[in-house]
Order: C-alpha cells, then structure tokens, then sequence
C-alpha cells in the first residue's frame, strides 16, 4: 500500500461518513488523487470576445515549458467537456489560457469563469518549443495562434540579453488583436523583439504564394527559425513556402484545427453507443465524438484533432473513414480516435 493511500485510510477514522477524499476536497479543492484541478486566480479580459484565465494548479501540475497546451475541462449543464488550449503564460509561471469564444466551451470559458472557480486540468504537452540554444527566431501568428508564441516571448524576451525575435502578427483590426500593449512595451523595452502588426482588414492577409511579402516583412526570415500558429490556411500556405524554399526542417507549426481529407460522397450510417444504449444517424463527415455528445453520450475527449489520443474508443463492429486521411477501417475491437473518425455504414462502438 502506497503512503497516500494509507494516509487516506488512516484519515477516514475520522472523517467517516465522508469519504476523506470528498473531506480531503472540501478542506482544499485541489486535493484529489484522480484528477489535477486549477482554482482560477484572475480573468483578464484581452479583447471583445476573449480572455485570458490564470489558474493556481493542485500540487501534481508539470510546470510547461514556454509553448505547449493542455487540456482544460469545465463541467457544462452537468457533463464534463475538455478543449485543449496553448498556454499563454511564462515558463516557470502559474499556468494560463487565453481563450477566445467561437463555439460552445470557450464561450463559456470566457463569459462564465470567476475568481475562485475549479477546472480539471491535464499536464502540459506539445513540442512548439524553443530551441535548446539561443538563435534568431521568426514568430508568425494569426488570430489566438498568437498565445503559445506569447509564452515564449514573455519566457525569452525579459530574460535573455541575446534574444532575437520578429514575431509578424495578423488580426483583424486593433480590438481584435491580442496582447497589443504587452507586445510594444516589451519591444520598447528590449531591443531583441521587433515586431510586426498586420491588421487584415487594411492590409489584407499575409501571402505565402511567394516570398514577396516575407522578404519585405522580414528581409533574413531565411536563416531564421521559425514558429507558426493560426488559422488553417495560414499553416498549410506557410508549411508549402518553407518547403519549396528548401528550408522544411526550419519551420515548426502548432494547429488548432486538424488537416481534413476531402469529403468523400456517401458514407455515414447508424452509430449504435452500446454501453449507453443510444442510437443516432450520421452523415460521413461528422466525428463519431461529436455525433456521441449531441446524443448525450459521455465520451472521453481532448484535443479533438488527432494528437491526444484520450478519446480512443473500441470499435464493436461496422467500419469507420479516418477523416484526416479519408482511409477506412473495419478492425473488430481496434480502439479508434472518435474525434477524427467518421462512419461509413453502421458502426458499433463500447461507450
Ligand atoms: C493544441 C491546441 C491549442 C489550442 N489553443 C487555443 C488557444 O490558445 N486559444 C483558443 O481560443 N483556442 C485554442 N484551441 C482551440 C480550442 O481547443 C477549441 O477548439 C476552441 O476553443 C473551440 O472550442 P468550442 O467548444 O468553443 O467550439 P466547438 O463548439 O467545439 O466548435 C465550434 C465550431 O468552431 C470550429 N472551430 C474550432 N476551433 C476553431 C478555431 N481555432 N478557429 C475557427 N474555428 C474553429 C469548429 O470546427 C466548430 O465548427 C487550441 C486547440 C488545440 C488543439
Ligand atoms: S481527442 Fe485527442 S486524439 Fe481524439
């Protein structure tokens, strides 16, 4: 028997009714052995539809590493639903989301969240990090694909005399852009980071067709390491550039959105949740996950694109159609990632 646990038996002489673990609760929120929690310390308003959300993490926290994510867990009308969000925050800091609300779970995040609140969290992960060793670097960022970026320039920028940043930043327009003021004080501040506003309802977007725009932004972006983070389009344009360009190993992008395959006609079927004894039609573009939760199944999930693997499901019977790759399956008992998986004719899954 492990000391916790033994500490927890010891506890429940005198805690008995209360399983200590809900006592263990009541007395400090973060305590559980099942799951890390964060207690909100501050939400900071950034823009009209954003926010940034600090959290003291329970005791079992990873502390990250300037530019990685974690999930984030919030229980909504009863049922626990996890996003992944980059954290925004320092390396070394209490960890911090900036949140911007486009569909269900950030609006909530954004709009509902207090000082004092509990969320479930998920360690810290992801490898858009910085170099091990110091080198000139070229962030480009569109939108909320700014906030891991932020991290590493809030963890470099301050600390390292040799730091060398161009960060070329797209929004919308001054409101919508995020961390505005921070950014130009610490350009004020240290010479290292140069920065570049692109507001696209002036200056229209960024062209990564060419290098025309690049070579003008940021004349030596070549011999730069580079980050990217945004909207889809952006990536795939920008990850095309570096490789024409030769340059492939030298550019690291971070997606919020998974690479979908194109969408095949037909497809879809019967989903049949056995352990949840429901049923639902679906078309073959829409993820098994989501087909689950708008039944009112409760799935594992995180960050719904791929890379986690936390919504890993068995398949009972039928087949389903990866939707990044447009392969099928039909493996009796594999375990399948529901957030990018399809069906393609009845489909039989173990939740
Ligand atoms: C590694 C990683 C890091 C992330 N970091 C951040 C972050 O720092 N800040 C942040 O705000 N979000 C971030 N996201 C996105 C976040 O996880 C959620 O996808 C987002 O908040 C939408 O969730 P929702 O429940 O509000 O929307 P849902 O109700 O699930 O979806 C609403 C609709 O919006 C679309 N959608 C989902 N994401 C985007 C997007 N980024 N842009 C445009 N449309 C989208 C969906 O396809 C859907 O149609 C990150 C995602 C990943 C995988
Ligand atoms: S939720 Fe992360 S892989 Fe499916």
């Amino acid at each position: 028997m492990g000391v916790k646990s033994a500490a927890l038996r010891a506890m429940s002489v005198f805690t008995t009714p209360i399983p200590p673990e809900e006592y263990l609760r009541l007395v400090n929120p973060l305590a559980s052995s099942r799951q890390l929690r964060g207690v909100v310390t501050s939400v900071t308003p950034e823009t009209p539809t954003s926010a940034t959300i600090t959290f003291r993490p329970g005791s079992r926290w990873q502390p990250h590493q300037a530019g990685q994510w974690a999930r984030v867990g919030v229980e909504i009308d009863g049922v626990r639903q996890w996003r992944s969000y980059s954290l925004s925050a320092p390396a070394g800091a209490d960890p911090a989301v900036t949140v911007t609300a486009i569909g269900r779970v950030s609006t909530y995040l954004v709009r509902n969240t207090k000082v004092g609140d509990i969320v479930f969290l998920a360690p810290p992960q992801g490898d858009f990090v910085l170099p091990a060793g110091p080198r000139p670097l070229l962030m480009l960022t569109a939108g909320s694909g700014i906030t891991p970026v932020m991290s590493m320039i809030r963890t470099l920028v301050p600390r390292r005399k040799d730091a060398d940043v161009v960060l070329v930043h797209s929004s919308r327009d001054r409101t919508a852009s995020l961390f505005t003021d921070e950014l130009q004080e610490l350009a004020a501040e240290h010479p290292g980071l140069h920065l570049v506003h692109r507001y696209t309802t002036d200056e229209g977007r960024i062209s990564f067709a060419d290098s025309g725009d690049l070579d003008r932004l940021c004349p030596d972006w070549r011999s730069r390491k580079a980050y990217v983070c945004g909207p889809t389009e952006m990536l795939d344009a920008a990850h095309a550039l570096w490789e024409r360009t030769g340059l492939p190993d030298t550019l690291t992008v971070e997606r919020f959105n998974t690479a979908l395959a194109p969408e095949v006609p037909g497809g879809g079927g019967q989903i049949t949740f056995e352990k949840s004894d429901k049923q639902v039609e679906v078309d073959g573009s829409t993820p098994l996950l989501l087909a689950g939760e708008e039944a009112g199944v409760i799935m594992p999930s995180g960050c719904r694109m791929g890379i986690c693997r936390t919504c890993l499901t068995p398949l009972l019977s039928g087949r389903i159609r990866d939707l990044r790759t447009g392969e099928t399956h039909d493996d009796e008992g594999e375990l399948i990632q529901t957030c990018i998986s399809a069906a393609a004719g009845p489909v039989h899954l173990d939740c």
